[in-house]
């Protein structure tokens, strides 16, 4: 029997009663996805799975997205966070993999700069430090709810532009090659989603550069303030991972970042899966 028991009062649940590697039926699959819709963010602990049995078990949500070339696991349903290397040691801190992982560090949506960003990611965790290395999620839908009537009203219908090479040359120049961000041109993307039957989300994160309509510096005024209010404590679950735990997460309800950890003496190795949307953010916009 799963069993799903809220992690906050506001958002993110706890789900039990389930053992991933073995299957999921049907029946179980529908109470998971309503509960997605409803909590945001799932976690399951003791779910000590392979990779092909979590491409199994997130398939059951939608089809999955591939890795963007240049990323760790290029090409393939699963995306490697870790800052271990190849040969089985701790990668040199200037690797680009662990520049990847800082810029994990600001508050974002997975693939917000993508036409299509995902619907939901998946995060198994394989290898934890023994402190830090947290991930913090913020319900986007709890941060729209709060606001004033008027502001959400001038809100809905808004198009932001999310930029990836814009938002990764934040983090280190040399994080961004010109290939990629000819492979990632600016997208955009409604600021209001109204896709989930439990209420709308505000839709911003690192990515977002500016705003449709409105001059440069009052909407990078705009994004920093929502951003600053989306993410008040009040609105945030901090997961303090336990050896393979999976967690899901909504990515067009939550906001979400990494936190620091040792990383030049500690193993940390995740492994991700990413639903694709099944609209774009525009045409599920308010
Ligand atoms: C991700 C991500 C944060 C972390 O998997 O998309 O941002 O704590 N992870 O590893
Ligand atoms: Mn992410």
């Amino acid at each position: 029997m799963v069993e799903i028991t809220p992690l906050t009062p506001v958002f993110a649940a706890r789900v039990t009663g389930l053992d991933i590697g073995r299957g999921v039926d049907a029946a179980t699959m529908a109470t998971l996805k309503d509960a997605l819709d409803r909590h945001s963010v799932l976690v399951f602990p003791g779910q000590a799975i392979d990779d092909a049995a979590q491409v199994a078990f997130s398939e059951g949500f939608g089809p999955l997205e591939r890795t963007r070339p240049g990323a760790p696991g290029a090409g393939s349903p699963v995306i490697i966070l870790s800052n271990v290397g190849p040969d089985g040691g701790i990668e040199a801190p200037t690797a680009k993999q662990v520049l990847n992982n800082k810029a994990n560090r600001l508050w974002h949506h997975d693939s917000s700069f993508k036409q299509l960003p995902a619907r939901a990611s998946l995060l198994s965790a394989r290898e934890i430090p023994s402190a830090g290395g947290d991930t913090e999620f913020a319900s986007m839908r709890a941060a729209f709810a709060a606001l004033d009537p008027a502001e959400q009203a001038a809100l809905k219908g808004r198009v932001a532009i999310h930029d990836f090479g814009w938002s990764r040359a934040r983090v280190d120049a040399a994080l961004v090659s010109e290939d990629e961000r000819r492979q990632h041109p600016p997208v955009r993307q409604a600021m209001v989603l109204e896709e989930n039957p439990y209420g709308p989300a505000l839709y911003l994160g690192a990515h977002a550069r500016s705003i449709e309509g409105m001059e440069e510096e009052a909407a990078r005024i705009l994004i920093d303030r929502l951003m600053a209010h989306a993410t008040q404590p009040a609105f945030t679950y901090a997961h303090r991972w336990q050896r393979h735990d999976l967690v899901m997460w909504d990515n067009r309800a939550v906001l979400h970042r990494a936190t620091p950890f040792a990383t030049a003496t500690e193993r940390r190795h995740m492994v991700r899966t990413c639903v694709a949307g099944s609209a774009p953010t525009l045409a599920v916009a308010a």
